[in-house]
């Protein structure tokens, strides 16, 4: 094989009560990828669509991935590498991870699948460290893993895949703004109290289980954010109205997905979530702010080939 087309998915992490822990793929929602073995033994973006990201191999995160995987892996080819960005970076939908999993895993099939899934986790966290300085892999073990995923450790890394009710949707507002998930990070304490801590967990251990049991309230009941969401919000422009009324037109919950400003609901039908875009659509659309809407199934399968 010598060259790949790969779709990789937005993904909503965190989850509300899960900082850190917690995503999700999207099904409609992602980037497209070409990769092309080359002779040279180097790496070269040749094309970037859709986004205004750095040609540099160094400063890009698909281009920092790929030159580790091909450097580890003793390649005896190089890469041209072409990037069709479809959703915005600092959206909160996983941008950088888009690209760094999208990456890992268009490399690792080049290379003859020599990597599992939680080696191409790492690889791809090093494009995140690139993106923001922060080695997260929630969302870019949705990416890979596709479905439901739990960070259960960071060291070792240890990946959980959770299964979840099929019928369970997402609704997501896309405000366009551009928050930096380095800079959503500074706002989240440092250490927060036992209670805190307690209630957070103790959501955790609710939403993994109404999961499992497809218990829509439990799910719902859950979704509950004490760490990041209360000191984030401020930086998302209507953030409680759009909770308020997603929620009120039959949500389950809402959150912010990621690091913002985009904003979450989980539905437990199509019609739902179709009633909850348009709820979210009637609090953004005298704002101002430009916005998407999208509504979206969670992906099973991840990044696939194209
Ligand atoms: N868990 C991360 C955060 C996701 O909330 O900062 C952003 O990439």
């Amino acid at each position: 094989m010598n060259q790949i087309k790969v779709f990789s998915p937005a993904t909503v992490a965190n989850v509300s009560c899960g900082y850190d822990a917690m995503g999700f793929a999207l099904e409609t929602l992602g980037d497209e990828m070409i990769f092309t073995k080359t002779n040279t033994k180097e790496v070269v973006i040749s094309k970037i669509e859709g986004a205004n990201l750095p040609y540099e191999v160094h400063k890009n995160v698909a281009g920092v991935v790929a030159k580790l995987m091909l450097k580890e892996s003793n390649a005896n080819f190089g890469l041209d590498i072409q990037i069709f960005k479809n959703f915005k970076p600092g959206s909160g939908l996983g941008s950088s991870a888009a690209s760094a999993s999208g990456t890992a895993f268009a490399v690792n099939t080049l290379l003859n699948n020599k990597y599992s899934n939680l080696e191409l986790t790492q690889f791809a966290m090093q494009g995140e460290v690139a993106a923001c300085g922060s080695a997260i892999a929630d969302n870019v073990a949705a990416a890979i893993y596709g479905g439901f995923i739990l960070v259960r450790s960071y060291e070792p890394l240890d990946i959980v895949s959770i299964p979840i009710p099929t019928n369970l949707i997402a609704t997501i507002i896309h405000p366009q703004i551009e928050i930096k998930t380095e800079d959503a990070r500074k706002v989240v304490p440092k250490q927060i109290d036992t209670n805190t801590a307690i209630a957070q967990w103790a959501n955790v251990g609710g939403l993994i289980s109404g999961l499992y049991s497809k218990d829509f309230d439990l799910i719902g009941r859950s979704l509950v954010d004490l760490v990041a969401e209360p000191n984030r919000k401020a930086l998302i422009p209507l953030f409680d109205d759009v909770k308020h009324v997603a929620i009120s037109v039959g949500a389950l919950g809402a959150g912010i997905s990621g690091s913002g400003p985009s904003i979450f609901a989980l539905s437990k039908n199509l019609e739902t979530a179709k009633k909850v875009e348009v709820a979210m659509d009637t609090v953004y659309k005298n704002s101002g702010i430009d916005y998407s809407t999208y509504v979206s199934h969670i992906s099973k399968t991840g990044i696939r080939i194209l």
